[in-house]
Parts: structure tokens; sequence; C-alpha cells
């Protein structure tokens, strides 16, 4: 028996023989291709070559291609199990000629390998070709000798094929095997062509047109060949089997899980092994290529077909999860040929486990309820659409698993039903939105979302990709298209943009198409929490819903917010070793230049505190640990040890981040729940670097801190500081701190000098030198006047002043005004023998008038005063003279 691996390795070697380049599998999900859901063909990585957007090394190919039909044009789901043939996964091998050779050397070479290399009897095989392709009709018979019985003409679009609404396309010819009379059945085109007799084998596409979203065709720039044989079929004829389940590959898994659940494959519950079978290769395919379960596009088309699978262990009486333990099977059978599976592995059991657990928890609950609502629904019957939609919602049974449940019975679901109660519980869901508070543009966002659905992002895995644009929203409205030097917000059915939420900011980069449209996105937001919002200012050509359009993010800045966001996580791990279970995140803003960090503590972080956090969040920066994902139940996160946000609202399934070295318990340094975009391993961080500790209210710091280079320029620039204050004061910059103590030490004694010289001039009497403006002693009145203006004197020193000018006159008074800041101070003495006929608070009061103040005030013989006015102070002292002379 040749087995399936043997063949998939024949063909690829018979067509590098023949000058194809042997290329691996593309991913399942075409990122680069926003019209498909997932790969449903072996051309589908080779569309850009066929169109001429791109040229290959080789203008020859063949691979095998890995390809899911659940969702989208091509959808098999429903049919798997209960037909022969029908896959949720399959692998299609193909040969490819872009603008080499046409229809004569695809044929040959397709006969050869089926005759010649591999030895199907040639009175097995008929063929098909397009109603009017005579030439086509004419190769057939030239190169295969078949008679003219055995080449059909089809007029149908069986016969034309195509790999979405748009792309390559061309009329087709199938190769078809006759597994025997002893099978129903007829030639295609005959009424009993729907039999399984007559099995088609090989599709030959004649590609010729690159089919328009307007309907239109244009012609490619060269004829090429896409050709696809699925390995199931070719497999079952090569192993003289007629049912593709009975090939060795599903036969080596329906054999597992046979014996995981004591179950033989037969009766009733052959089409549960089978769908097991098939959905355990399709889910672990998908997950192995990225998609994890979700509730929105490609992750929800996942969990449909898991749950699906899920239904039917339980049908077999499985009472433990089972499609984990099922892998090893599939790994076995498969892992040497597509290497990804078998790097996946843990994770697709892991994910598988976990979403089996979930799902078996409702499960029961909710078949109770479905066997309830069809108990007395006749065959042929039909199951209210609102049940339906209750298993749905209440008990995550997804449309197509109740339809599948019901099957076997003949009742059907009322779809219209099912779809009203989602319409009302969507609008029930939008009056309750609180959102922006700006009513007209969450109306927008609605009305976008309850159309498109949500925004599938890819920017997880890359930063770059093609996207549909769906809507485009101008001035708060929708618009049909938008042109150059417009300022619009673009969306698209998938996009790479981070769109701002959980504190990360939104992406920015470039949008472009190749009609010639060009933008540049500034910011991209998230609204309703399920839209990524780009935000274009649109510099070259114009939009329209509809068009396919470049997505390429800014890559360093994004690297940038990557550091910064993967180091608010280690800052709060470290800001919990080192202040205790207190610490709680109260708000986070990760920004491309710096991130802040708001936590729960009641005091300000003292210098140590400050620079113990660095080191530490430092230390596993270097340690370099590759930071890891994993998608886990919001329970079992945070019984795993993840920190999650109390009061924050988790959907299903939660990323958790774990990044530093394992410590506790095998406990990575920091496990949180978060959406955002993180480092590969903690090493790109480069190095951290705390700006800022302040108080943000009453119980709640705030972190600002630095990273990678703009913590490494921000310490250069501390640096260039320090040099050159070393330089100004002579030092080199270790001696800095030891010599500005002592310049401090000596400038606090010069001062003090200064105070005491200052003091001794103005003690030492009127007219004498040292700039201070002073007056002579003199005689008003018939009394001794000594009056004084000094700069800079302190207030302090008035009254010692006065004082020693008492004893000096004897008998007379005294004035003196100190000027500082531009304000002065005036006092006034009069010694006892006079205070009689003088009173120092009138001369005071004088002066002070004539300084712009107001009062002033003590006793006789001594009073005090000042005004805003100091360069007032000669006219005050000429008004206390006035005031004396009466
Ligand atoms: N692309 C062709 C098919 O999928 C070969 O049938």
């Amino acid at each position: 028996m040749t087995s399936t691996n043997e063949i998939r390795r024949s063909f690829l070697d018979y067509f590098a023989k023949a000058g194809h380049a042997a290329t691996p599998s593309a991913p399942l999900v075409p990122y680069n291709d926003p019209t498909l859901m997932f790969v449903n063909a072996g051309m589908v990585p080779f569309k850009n070559i066929f169109t001429g957007l791109e040229t290959p090394a080789i203008p020859r190919a063949a691979s095998s291609q890995k390809c899911v039909r659940a969702g989208g044009k091509h959808n098999d789901l429903d049919n798997v199990g209960y037909t022969a043939r029908h896959h949720t996964f399959f692998e299609m091998l193909g040969n490819f000629s872009f603008g080499d050779y046409f229809k004569e050397t695809a044929i040959e070479h397709a006969w050869t390998l089926l005759t010649r290399e591999w030895g199907l009897p040639k009175d097995r095989l008929t063929v098909t070709v397009f109603h009017d392709d005579d030439e086509a009709h004419g190769l057939w018979r030239k190169i295969a000798g078949l008679p003219d019985d055995r080449i059909i003409r089809i007029a149908t679009s069986d016969n034309f094929w195509s790999m979405g609404d748009t792309g390559p396309c061309g009329p087709c010819s199938e190769i078809f095997y006759d597994h025997g009379d002893h099978i129903f059945g007829g030639p295609p085109g005959s009424p009993d062509e729907d039999g399984d007799r007559f099995v088609e084998i090989w599709n030959l596409v004649f590609m010729q047109f690159d089919q328009q979203a307007d309907g239109t065709r244009r012609p490619l720039p060269k004829p090429s060949i896409d050709t696809g044989m699925g390995i199931e079929r070719i497999a079952a004829v090569m192993q003289g089997v007629h049912d593709n389940y009975d090939t060795d590959t599903f036969k080596a898994l329906i054999a597992a899980s046979e014996q995981l659940t004591g179950v033989a494959a037969q009766g009733d519950h052959a089409a549960s092994h089978r769908v097991i079978a098939d959905h355990l290769r399709s889910t672990s395919f998908l997950m192995a290529d990225g998609v994890l379960p979700s509730n929105e596009g490609r992750g929800y088309v996942l969990r449909r077909i898991m749950r699906r699978a899920m239904r039917h262990a339980h049908l077999l009486g499985a009472s433990e999860p089972l499609m984990h333990r099922l892998v090893p099977a599939l790994v076995t059978e498969m892992g040497q040929a597509y290497p990804e599976l078998t790097r996946g592995q843990a994770l697709i059991q892991e994910v598988l486990e976990r979403e089996e657990t979930q799902f078996r928890r409702t499960l029961d609950k909710g078949l109770k309820l479905l066997d309830e609502a069809t108990g007395d629904i006749a065959t042929d019957g039909e199951l209210d659409g609102e049940v339906a939609f209750r298993l749905y919602d209440t008990f995550g049974f997804p449309y197509d698993l109740t339809e599948d449940a019901l099957r076997a019975r003949g009742i059907g679901v009322d779809k219209a039903g099912f779809d009203a109660a989602m319409a009302r519980q969507k609008a029930a869901a939008r009056a309750a939105w609180k959102g922006s508070g700006d009513a007209a543009s969450d109306e927008v966002w609605f009305d976008i979302a309850e159309r498109e659905g949500a925004t599938e992002f890819t920017g997880y895995a890359s930063t770059s990709g093609e996207g549909k644009v769906v809507a485009i929203v101008k001035d708060g409205a929708e618009v049909a298209s938008a042109k150059e030097g417009d300022v619009a917000i673009i969306l698209t059915n998938q996009t790479p943009f981070y769109g701002e939420s959980g504190g990360q900011t939104g992406d920015a980069g470039r949008i472009a198409s190749l009609k010639g449209f060009a933008g540049e996105v500034t910011d991209t937001a998230k609204p309703l929490g399920r839209l990524h919002a780009h935000q274009v200012t649109i510099t070259a050509g114009d939009v329209a819903v509809g068009d396919n359009v470049q997505l390429e993010v800014d890559n360093a800045r994004r690297d940038r917010i990557r550091a910064n966001h993967s180091a608010t996580h280690l800052v709060h791990a470290a800001l919990r070793n080192r202040l205790g279970g207190h610490v709680t995140q109260k708000g986070s803003m990760v920004a491309e230049e710096r991130l802040r960090f708001d936590f729960s503590h009641p005091v300000a972080l003292t210098a140590e505190d400050i620079a113990a956090i660095e080191a530490e969040v430092n230390a596993e920066i270097r340690a370099n640990e590759p930071v890891s994902t994993r998608l886990m139940s919001p329970d079992d996160a945070v019984a795993a040890g993840a920190l999650a946000l109390f009061g924050e609202k988790y959907g299903d399934e939660v990323r958790v981040l774990a990044m530093g070295r394992p410590g506790k318990e095998g406990r990575n340094y920091s496990v949180e729940l978060c959406g955002g975009t993180h480092v590969r391993a903690t090493g790109d961080i480069g190095v951290f670097r705390i700006v800022s500790e302040s108080a943000v209210s009453s119980g709640v710091r705030r972190i600002e801190a630095l990273t990678g280079e703009a913590a490494r320029s921000w310490l250069v620039g501390r640096e260039e500081a320090l040099k050159s204050a070393a330089c100004v004061i002579r030092a080199t910059p270790e001696e800095v701190p030891a010599r500005l103590a002592a310049l401090m030490e000596e400038r606090k004694r010069l001062e003090k000098e200064l105070a005491e010289a200052k003091k001794a001039l103005a003690l030492g009497g009127g007219g004498a030198a040292g700039g201070s403006a002073a007056s002579a002693d003199e005689e008003i009145a018939g009394v001794k006047f000594s009056g004084q203006v000094l700069e800079g004197l302190d207030p302090k020193e008035l009254r010692p002043l006065l004082d020693e000018a008492k004893k000096r006159l004897g008998s007379g008074i005294a004035a003196v005004i100190a000027v500082n800041d531009g304000k002065a101070s005036i006092a006034a003495a009069v010694t006892d023998d006079l205070t009689a006929r003088f009173s120092a608070v009138d001369l005071v009061r004088a002066g002070v008038e004539a300084l712009g103040g107001k009062g002033g005030g003590g006793r006789p013989d001594m009073a005090q005063g000042g005004g805003p006015d100091g360069d007032k102070a000669s006219d005050a002292l000429a008004a206390v003279k006035a005031a004396l002379a009466g």
C-alpha cells in the first residue's frame, strides 16, 4: 500500500524532476489576502505571481498546500462526517506554471504521473473539459488517447474555477476515477453524476483571467496553469478504498479515538469518529498557524469546529475531554511533513483541553434544553429560532452545532428566528451603551460593527498585511470614498494596527493601495472595543469602500511601544516585591516615548526604593528570557497566578503574558492578563530608567520611566550636564559632589562675613565709603539727627543699628531705611530725653507714607514700618526730616 506520506513525497519529487520549485505549504491564514478567510486551494499563496505583481525565481512550482474549507465561499463544515469525501481540512497537491507551460504540458504531466508513475489503469479514468474548449479536448485525445465518450464537455461553472469572488480564474479540466460499478453513480454530466462512483481526483485549471470585484474579468499577463489534487482522494484510489476516511491517515486517527473512547466506529458512531478525526486535523493545523479560539472572525470558525467535534466526543460517551489526547496520533501521522504541527503540539493540546473542559460545563445543560424543546417536534419539523439563540448565547452552542445535533432526527432550525433574536440582542446592547457620550459618533460605530463585525487584529504575529476597506468615516459620518488631502478614518476587515486600548497607544504607519492611493496613519483608535479605526491623512490618490489596501505599521515605533509596555509589567512585579502585595495597578499609559504606571501605595517612594526597583527590573531585562503568551479562561488565568485588573471586564478568554525568569513554583517573574503587544524577550527592552515619582491622588503614586534608546539618551544627557558642571567648577565629574559641598560651605561663610561687613560699615557713620547711601549727623529743630539709607541691609539689623546710633548721639533722633529687592523697611528711634516732644511712631509713619505703605507702629522711643517703593527711600528720609522740623 502506498501511504499518504509516500504519495505526497512522490508527487513533489515528480514535479521537482520536471523543473518545478518544491514549495512548502503556506500558513492557513492568508494575512496577505483579505478576501479569504483561510487558504482554500493550492494556488492561493501564488496569487500575486499569477496576476503579475510578483515574479518568481523559477516560473514553475509544486506544493502540498494545507487548505481549510469552513467559512467563506468554499465551506464544507456541515457535510463533514456524513459523506465519504467532505473535509474541513485537506491537503491539495498542485503543480503551477506562471506563464511558462500551458494546457499541453499540464495534461502531459497529469497523465504521465497518474498512469505511468502511479500506474492507475487508464480505463478507470474519465476527464471533463469546459464545453467550448476544443483545444483541451484535442489534447486529451492526442496525449491520453481517450475516446470521445470519456472526454466530456461540461457547460456549467463546474468547469470554470475561481478562487473566490475575486482573483485568478479560468476554464478547467477535471480527471475522474471510476471506483467501479458496485457503487451507484454515472459519469460527469450524466443524470446519475451525483452518485459516488465517479470521483473527481484532479483539477487542471487553465488560468487566464483575474476576476474583478465589479464582475469584469481582466486577462492575466500570461496564460498559466494551476492544478489541484486532494491528497485524501488520491490516497483512497491508490489504497484501493472508496472512502477517504478509510485511508491510512484517517484510519490511524479513528483508531486512536476508538481506543480512547472504547467505542467502535460502527453504526451511528461512525459519523462521530469521522467528525472528530476531521476536526482534529483542521483545529490543530489552524492553531499551529496562529489562530486561537475567539468569538469573532477566524477564531470563531475555529471554535465552531472544535465545539462540533466536542459534542461528538460527548455522543461517544467520553467522560473526559478527548480532543487533546488525540493530538499525539495526529503528530505521528503528519508531523514530519508539517513540522509546525510538532512545534505547536503543546499549545494545541493545552488550548483543546481548556476549550473542551470549558464547553463541557454547559454542554449537558444545553443538550437537556435542546431535548426538552424538541421532544414533541416531528421529523421535518423546525426548532424555534429563539431556543437556538438561547443555546448559542447561554450555552455556547454555535448555530451549526445545533443544526448538526438535530440532523440525525431530521429536524431543522428556524434560522430567521435565530437571526431575529440575535438582532434584538444587538439592539439592546446598543441602547445600553454609554460609550463616549457622543451619541452621533457612537451611532456610526454601531452601524459599522453590526454590519461588518469586529476588525480582525493580525498584529500580534505581523506588522504588515492586507485588508479590505469596509468603511470610511469623514466628519463623523460614513462616506463611500475619500481623496488626496482628506483626513478620514478608514476601517478594514483585518489589520495589523493596534487600536488604542489597555493604556497602550494606537499604532501609526502607512496605508496604500495598488491603485495609487497612499496615506499616513497617524493614530489608531478602538471604538466599541472591537473596531480598529485608522486615522488617515491621505497623501495621494483615492480610496473607496471595497478596495484592498496594504497596511504597514511603523515598526520602529511599535518596537518602542512594545518595550515600554513590557517594562510596565516588570515594574509592576518589582514594585510588589519591594513594597508589598497591596500594590495594584491603578492605571497606565504606554506611549512611544515613555511609560507611566500608577499604583496604590500610601507614601512617596524613597530614593533607595526607586534604585532597588530600577535595579531589579534591569536584572530581568538582562536575563533576556523569552516572553510567552497563552490564552486561558479568566478563572484559569487567575488560578495560574496572573495579575488581573480588579473590576475590569474580561471576555471568554484572556491573553496571559509571562515574562522574566522562573522563580518560586516555576512561575515567571511577571504573569499578567494583557491584550497589548510585547517584546519577544525581555532583553529587547534594552535598559529601564525611572525619571520621576510623584503623587496622583491620596494613596496613588505615579512612576514615569523610559526604556531603550530613550532611556540611554536621557542618561547621556544627564552625564553631559554633569560634565559641564564639572568643567565650570574645574573638577572631574567624580569630584563634583565633594567640591560642590565645599563651595556651598564657603558661600555660607562668605555671606556671613558680608553681612557683618555691611553692619560694620553702617555703624561706621555717615559719609563713610562703601556704597551705602548714608547722611551725616545734622541738627534739625534743635536736636541731633542721624539718617541713613542702606541697600541690602537685613531688616533684622535695623534695631541693633538704631541702638548703636542712640548711644552715639547721647541725645537725638535716628532713622534708618533698609532697601531689599525693591522694597523698603524703615525704623526710627528717639532718645528717652526727647520722647516727650517727638514720637518715633509719627516719624516712621511719615516715612512709610512716602514708601507707598500704610501704618507703621511701635513705641515713642522706637518704631518700625515698611512700604513697597524701595526707590523712594531718599524721599522717605526727607519726609522724616520734614516731620521732625514740624
Ligand atoms: N485551484 C483549483 C482547485 O482548487 C485547482 O480545484
